[in-house]
């Protein structure tokens, strides 16, 4: 396959992450998750492939209350039996996270204090994506961790009830950062999830799904070397990983389940499906939609989330496989053969009364944010054309203004869009309403834009101003907002 050349030289130079037991034979063959389509062919991973659903599903452990103090660390996690891979993980003390972090559940209206300490030898960041907090704590790319520093966010929690996460965000080495381990999630509820009939029990009924898509080196290690290729188009791997597991298989009992699933992946847009079996979406990005959406399918982009519920009452004893119909991927395996114990929930009919579309017309102001290549020989990717800047700050938004803010992709390739500070609502695809679908109508802070097309949103900055501490706006392929493709804004 391609980039098996690329991927040997670099195996002969990588430094060996891994150590594995002598006893170990590894074979050569190549993964076989992939089976994607003509301009989707992952990198190649060089070590056999574990068999699907062998494993049980890993749920991070879950963090409540006001005060976090979180580590980021190198750790040893096994993605494979009798290997130790070596990755970044965010753990709480207890030793529990090898990968990934812990699911922190915060609640509206608490005032809470989340400190990252950065025990790894190379600088990092900790963003929390999807948080409405002030841009001197946003954790972007100004909110450098240096090795043996701390770095706090102390805010209070004011927005929806939803499934947000928190990630690395270091310049130009996010994408490898998150690669290598470290993302986590975060749930937050409200006095109106609260009174919801939906699954609430943490990793019994209600499941988190921090989906990623990896390459592994011959040696079990995690293989991150984008060609040039790779970062024009994103890096993607050939194996599927739901927290930490390949191809795992959860067991749940026969009632409603619901899945919170956060795209991890560097740069992979899945379109999900349960085998045709129907499901209804409760939850975009940044709160629960009005009603839930019935669907058989789900296009998720990456840092995109979407909360579902699958109705599996009448399936004991049988199985739904999770996959992505875009790869032909199987990414997890959901048995229901546990005995009924806890309590069965009934969908509610209408999920928040309180959504907020700000009212636009045809006067209201409008930004507009045209994603592409820079003609030169750099090879990065522009925003209006420019490159991200660190110096630079890109737009001055004013406070408590409704804005317009529109984004062209004028490459023949996916991309998305995401904003920092607050959520906002896409009002247009391609010039038309009617082409915004009815699970992407809610609160949103990242939006699939594909190849040639465009999407339009209404927004607002809220609460939070400092003229001089921006935040970003950026593509979330990692190797695209790396590699440029990203701004700063600053709300005044
Ligand atoms: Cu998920 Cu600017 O970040
Ligand atoms: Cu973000
Ligand atoms: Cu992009």
């Amino acid at each position: 396959m391609k980039n098996k050349i690329n991927r040997r030289k670099f195996l002969n130079t990588a430094l060996k992450l891994v150590t594995i037991p002598s006893a170990l034979s590894l074979q050569n063959c190549g993964g076989s998750g992939g089976g994607g389509n003509g301009n989707n062919n992952p990198s190649t991973s060089d070590i056999t492939n574990p068999p699907k659903f062998a494993k049980n599903l890993l749920i991070p452990k879950l963090l409540t209350g006001t005060s976090f103090n979180l580590n980021i660390k190198s750790s040893t996690h096994s993605f494979f039996d009798g290997i130790n891979t070596n990755t970044y993980s965010i753990d709480d003390g207890s030793g529990q996270m090898s990968y990934l972090g812990p699911t922190l559940k915060l609640r509206k209206g608490a005032t809470v204090n989340i400190q990252y300490t950065n025990n790894l030898s190379i600088n990092t960041t900790m963003h929390n994506h999807g948080m409405h907090l002030p841009s001197n704590i946003d954790g972007g790319v100004h909110n450098v961790i240096a090795p043996s520093n701390s770095f706090t966010a102390n805010w209070m929690v004011n927005q929806k009830s939803c499934t947000n996460w928190y990630h690395s965000h270091l310049m130009g080495a996010t994408a490898e950062q998150v690669y290598r381990g470290l993302a986590g999630m975060t749930i937050l509820e409200d006095s109106e999830s609260d009174a919801l009939d939906l699954p609430k029990t943490y990793g019994v009924d209600d499941i988190p799904l921090i989906i990623q898509d990896k390459v592994f080196a011959a040696d079990g290690s995690l293989d991150y070397s984008p060609s040039h290729m790779e970062h024009m188009r994103g890096y993607l791997g050939d194996m599927f990983l739901v927290n930490g597991v390949i191809t795992p298989k959860l067991s749940v009992e026969p009632k409603q389940i619901r899945l919170r699933i956060l795209n991890a992946s560097n740069a992979r847009v899945y379109n999900f499906s349960l085998g045709g079996k129907s499901f209804t979406q409760i939850a975009t990005d940044n709160a629960f939609l009005a009603n839930g959406v019935n669907m058989t399918s789900l296009k998720l982009s990456p840092a995109e989330r979407a909360e579902i519920v699958i109705d599996l009452t009448s399936n004991f004893n049988q199985s739904v496989v999770l996959k992505d119909l875009s790869s032909g991927a199987e990414i997890m395996k959901i048995n229901v053969d546990k005995v009924l114990t806890t309590t069965k929930t009934t969908m509610p009919s209408v999920l928040t009364t309180t959504l907020t579309k700000f009212a636009f017309d045809t006067n209201t102001p409008t930004r507009k944010f045209t994603l592409a290549k820079n003609r030169g020989r750099t090879g990065l990717f522009t925003i209006n054309g420019v490159s991200m800047s660190k110096a630079v700050i890109n737009q001055r938004v004013p406070l408590n203004r409704i804005e317009i803010w529109e984004v062209v992709n004028a490459m023949p390739m996916v991309h998305n869009f995401h904003i920092h500070a607050t959520h906002f609502w896409i009002i247009e695809r391609n010039g038309s309403s009617a082409n915004v679908p009815a699970n992407e109508q809610g609160y949103k802070d990242t939006v699939r834009v594909d190849a040639n097309s465009s999407v339009k949103f209404v927004v607002k900055m809220v609460d939070y101003t400092n003229n001089t501490i921006p935040y970003m706006f950026h593509c979330h392929i990692l190797e695209h907002e790396d590699r440029g493709m990203m701004g700063q804004f600053t709300v005044e």
